[in-house]
């Protein structure tokens, strides 16, 4: 990746030490060990996003960087969601999710979703949402697809969702990046809206 990252937060992240909360704890494996991977991802710089469904009291969403574009035809990204994960409890009952792209200016957002002492209703508190296709939608992000929940497969601690897009937005402005366990930004100019 050619994207020069600022480093602008730290927060915290999960370790072998400190899994999130509802989560089972890592086991050791032969092989390098639970904190080495971890520390492996820590070096793949991604994008953040928010992965929205409808939960049964209402809206659920929780931050997300294990996020992956899949295949153009048919349309498919991929999500990788942890076990014990309230999102994906519902995503697996709807059948229907949302993923946003978060902007540079989203940093605040991607933390309140992650927070696991935040109720689902103070994560959407404040953030303008819409119905699309029954899902929760928030207003303000790079680009987002609502998607039908094509296939969901648990590999060790995290579920990796398979999604048809049925539906795309993209906007326009730079990504919010998580890098080291940092939040980043791309320090190049903004590229134009595409469709
Ligand atoms: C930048 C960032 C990226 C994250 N990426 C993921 C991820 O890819 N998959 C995942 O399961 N959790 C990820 N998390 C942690 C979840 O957002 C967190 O566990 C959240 O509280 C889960 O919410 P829920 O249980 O209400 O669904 C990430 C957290 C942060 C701060």
């Amino acid at each position: 990746m050619n994207a020069r990252l600022r480093l602008v937060a730290d927060r915290s992240a999960a370790t072998a030490e400190h899994p999130p909360a509802g989560a089972e704890p890592l086991h050791e494996e032969p092989g390098p060990g639970a904190a080495r991977c971890l520390g492996l991802y820590a070096k793949l710089a991604a994008g953040v996003t928010v992965v929205t469904a409808r939960g049964e009291d209402g809206p659920l969403g929780m931050t997300v960087s294990a996020v992956t574009s899949l295949s153009a035809r048919p349309p498919l990204l991929l999500a990788c969601l942890r076990d014990g994960s309230r999102t994906l409890a519902a995503v697996r009952l709807r059948r229907t999710f949302a993923v946003h792209l978060l902007r540079e200016e989203q940093q605040e957002l991607a933390g309140r979703f992650a927070s696991p002492t935040t109720t689902a209703a103070e994560r959407f508190a404040g953030t303008e949402t819409r119905q699309v296709l029954g899902v929760p939608v928030l207003a303000g992000a790079l680009a987002w697809s609502v998607c039908l929940t094509e296939d969901v497969r648990r590999y060790g601690d995290h579920h990796l969702v398979v999604g048809r897009m049925a539906a795309v937005h993209v906007g326009a402005g730079r990504p919010l990046l998580w890098h080291d366990r940092r939040f980043g930004v791309v320090t190049e100019p903004v590229p134009d809206a595409a469709g």
